[in-house]
């Protein structure tokens, strides 16, 4: 991309990281089989300084009971490694998992962050649950908001966000170092893409927040949000390189056109069920991962919106 600027620093970032290896991030994946999520705990091996990406809370609908258990692979990991949380980072609202950040946070300290756009989810998504003026649409729900090309620091490591929507309109990639955790944008090579069917989501616009990912160094470490396996593979993956994708993503490797992939992403879309927790995750994730306000019996609710979708 001729002018993209923020992308230009992300690929000068990425090759210092290259260069100096103590500006590369250890990196640890947690990958719960429920939601198909990865989790990583990123930290600086220098300073020990962590950032904690995409969390999960236990989430069973039947019986609307939240639990630990993913989120307490996380606690043992950070403490048994003696890491400073600085950062809960969202690379999205999350629609198939509903988010554990507050009760990480409530532990560990460290800022809340997503994407500047979330306030555009919050919009759309306040408007279909019905939420009160209580709702603040504005993201105050989170201690920070990125932007595009906005840099930030994990200890001596250098990051910087890229706004990569098309699976809602506010999907931030976080690039730590050498390595990019893409969120729901590119999947494993021989899956593919996410979808771009939810309220607000574009696959043109992914196609190009896609293209801009792939632009950046070949050798840039890419670490997806989920995995699903693919046929012929048995082991869940979620580490890739930009290299892999562009020589062989099933959806957008390289010589794929914007409207070959539109047309191939529609299709696809319209055979997709909702996610089983779609509700609930999306509800709470617009609140930053915190349920509703429980109502004057101290119980918190979550609704279920009937024919609106
Ligand atoms: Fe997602």
């Amino acid at each position: 991309m001729a002018n993209d600027n923020a992308v230009q620093q992300a690929a000068e970032q990425i090759a210092r990281a290259r260069e100096d290896k103590t500006l590369r991030p250890s990196i640890a994946g947690f990958f719960d089989e429920a939601t198909n999520t990865v989790s990583y705990v990123v930290h600086d091996p220098k300073t020990n300084e962590a950032a904690i990406i995409d969390s999960v809370l236990d989430y069973e609908a039947a019986s609307g009971r939240t639990s630990y258990g993913s989120a307490d692979l996380i606690v043992e990991y950070v403490t048994s490694n003696n890491l400073k949380v600085s950062w809960l980072i969202e690379t999205h609202a999350h629609a198939d998992h509903i988010s554990a950040a507050p009760y990480l946070q409530e532990k560990f300290g460290g800022k809340l962050a997503i994407g500047r756009e979330i306030v555009r989810v919050q919009e759309v998504f306040g408007k279909l649950f019905n939420a009160g003026t209580d709702f603040e649409r504005d993201g105050s729900q989170f201690d920070k908001l990125f932007e595009d090309g906005e840099t930030f620091r994990l200890g001596e490591i250098e990051g910087i966000a890229l706004h990569v929507p098309g699976h809602t309109p506010a999907d931030m990639a976080f690039i730590i170092g050498d390595a990019a955790f893409v969120g729901d944008t590119i999947f494993m090579p021989d899956f593919g893409t996410a979808r771009a069917d939810f309220p607000g989501g574009d696959a043109r616009q992914l196609f190009r927040s896609i293209r801009r990912l792939l632009s950046l160094p070949k050798e840039t470490r890419l670490f997806l949000c989920h995995d699903y396996k693919a046929p012929g593979r048995d082991e869940y993956a979620w580490e890739t390189t930009v290299r892999q994708q562009r020589e062989g993503n099933v959806h957008v490797k390289d010589g794929v056109t914007e409207d070959e992939f539109v047309e191939m992403r529609t299709a696809r879309d319209k055979t997709l069920a909702m996610p089983n927790l779609i509700m609930p995750s999306v509800q709470v994730n617009i609140r930053g991962g915190r349920l509703p306000a429980p109502e004057d019996n101290g119980v918190s609710y979550i609704k279920i919106p009937v024919n609106a979708v």
